[in-house]
């Protein structure tokens, strides 16, 4: 018997929620206490993962309790705050050549200020403020609430700095405000940090430990999104297959697929993705959970990183690539109209011709829809940095990508002709870049359809039966 058969579904506590709700409600009054009567602009940028994105919205909350407005406008703000990534060199180069842009902007608006957020933050700590002399603020991803002291500090004269990492900080009680949102699909911040020390990887030395948030705070997010009209909620975490919640009324433990089906159970207009997940760690579980709910979306996002057993010992990844595949093998058994995207990197430390003919026929072998495909960039104080040389010359690790990427073309193209002639439910999201007699929207696998627009509107669910394709987008009509 599979193991989610004997589990209880979850009877979350409408109570509890409430409470939650009201939590929020005292945070915000006590937000506005300390900021009441200013009316001065903020203005985000955001780099990274889909965390830094949310994490962002989290900080226009806490920003706005304190009577600041969002702008989209830098040269009207009062406070620019970048939110930055460090996962590879080349994320730190595109902060550093912003920060070049806010110096000017610095030099003719005396007393706006600068602040410096997420994993760049973290990992830098005060040398980024002895760098970069424009910074005010320097802030860690755990240490957001610290922001309006920050912002006093620096509109002293003083510079601004904490980068303290929680073990608790899950941010649950806080409304996030969506920035640039188009209404109908929101990401749900479910878990924060790393436990998992992949050797190449900086996320957890900037974002900490694991911790996973209470699972009232978020059915209590998700509802109020609902009560907004979304229609669609991303459930994000570094590695949401771990999360794990104990439920200090009744001593229960809730785990990923556990919250997965109450998240679905809310509302079977309310379409459920998550990102993402690692390989280890997603278990029959959380397959079945999907399988059960039309409205837990049919997409997996499983990186594999390499297909070189060797190359993933080395990257202390804790698979292998026999591993994966039969992971692989049970996602189709299980849910045979699922899609798997992934991860890639390109030249790792040792990795030979023969470990990278390994990562292609992985891809092969797993048929990826779309890939991220990355060339190795050595990270400071990661195992790798520390323990193994950078021996993959660049021309090499390039070529390789380019291979990887190549592949991967003909891999996204294949699938989407496979597409062809069927039908599928669509959430309306956007009008088309193209043409504004054309909407786009994603089917369950996460493909995007475009399609003429008909009498349907953003934020409904479509019929759209695919006619053609190319290698990124499926073309249909309304059926
Ligand atoms: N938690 C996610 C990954 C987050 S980082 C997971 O484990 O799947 C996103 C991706 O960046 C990783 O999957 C990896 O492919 C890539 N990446 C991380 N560190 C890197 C590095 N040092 N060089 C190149 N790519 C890297
Ligand atoms: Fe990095 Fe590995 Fe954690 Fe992903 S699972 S964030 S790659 S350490
Ligand atoms: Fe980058 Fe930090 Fe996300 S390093 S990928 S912003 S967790």
């Amino acid at each position: 018997m599979e193991l989610y058969d004997n589990n209880p579904t979850i009877n979350f506590d409408k109570e509890q929620v409430e409470e939650n709700r009201q939590g929020d409600v005292f945070f915000k009054e006590q937000m506005l206490k300390k900021g009441a009567g200013s009316h001065k602009k903020f203005y985000i940028e955001s780099y990274g993962c889909q965390m830094n994105f949310s994490d962002s919205e989290i900080v226009a909350a806490i920003l706005s309790d304190m009577g600041y407005e969002p702008t989209r406008d830098m040269e009207q703000s009062d406070l620019i705050l970048v939110n930055t990534c460090s996962i590879r060199e080349k994320a730190e180069d595109t902060v550093r050549k912003r920060l070049r842009v806010f110096d000017k902007l610095k030099l003719q608006r005396p007393g706006m200020l600068v602040g410096v957020l997420g994993c760049m933050a973290e990992r830098m700590k005060s040398a980024l403020l002895e760098e970069e002399k424009l910074v005010d603020i320097v802030l860690g991803p755990d240490a957001y609430r610290d922001l309006p002291n920050l912002i006093a500090t620096a509109e002293d004269g003083d510079k601004g700095i904490n980068v303290f990492l929680s073990r608790e900080e899950t941010y649950s009680d806080i409304n996030p405000v969506r920035l640039d949102n188009n209404g109908v699909s929101a990401f749900v911040t479910i878990m924060r940090g790393c436990d998992n020390m992949c050797s190449f990887c900086v996320v957890p030395f900037t974002r900490g430990r694991e911790r996973s948030r209470d699972l009232y705070s978020i059915l209590a997010e998700c509802t109020e999104l609902l009560g907004r009209g979304y229609k669609e909620v991303t459930l994000l975490g570094q590695n949401v297959d771990s999360y794990k919640w104990k439920n200090p009324e009744n001593d229960s433990t809730v785990d990923f697929a556990d919250l997965l089906e109450a998240v679905a159970l809310l509302n079977p207009g309310l379409r459920v993705r998550f990102s993402t997940s690692h390989p280890k760690d997603i278990s029959d579980k959380v397959l079945h959970t999907m399988a059960a709910h039309e409205n837990i979306c049919k997409y997996i996002h499983l990186p594999v990183q390499s297909g070189s057993s060797k190359v993933l010992k080395k990257m202390n990844r804790t698979y292998d690539r026999e591993w994966y595949m039969h992971k692989m093998d049970r996602i189709r058994e299980i849910m045979p109209d699922c899609a798997v995207s992934s991860d890639i990197i390109c030249g790792f430390c040792t990795e030979t011709e023969e470990d990278h003919q390994d990562t292609l026929s992985i891809m092969q072998f797993s048929d990826y829809s779309m890939s991220y495909m990355f060339f190795y960039s050595e990270r400071p104080g990661t195992l790798a940095a520390r323990k193994f040389e950078d021996d993959i010359p660049e021309e090499i690790k390039k070529r390789r990508l380019e291979e990887v990427i190549r592949l991967q073309n003909q891999l996204s193209y294949q699938h989407n002709l496979r597409d062809i002639g069927k039908t599928f439910k669509v959430l309306v999201e956007k009008v088309s870049k193209r043409s504004q007699e054309e909407l786009a929207g994603r089917n369950s696998q996460n493909k995007m359809i475009v399609f003429p627009k008909g009498d349907t509107k953003i934020g409904d669910y479509v019929y759209v039966k695919v006619t053609d394709c190319t290698q990124a987008t499926l073309k249909g009509e309304l059926v």
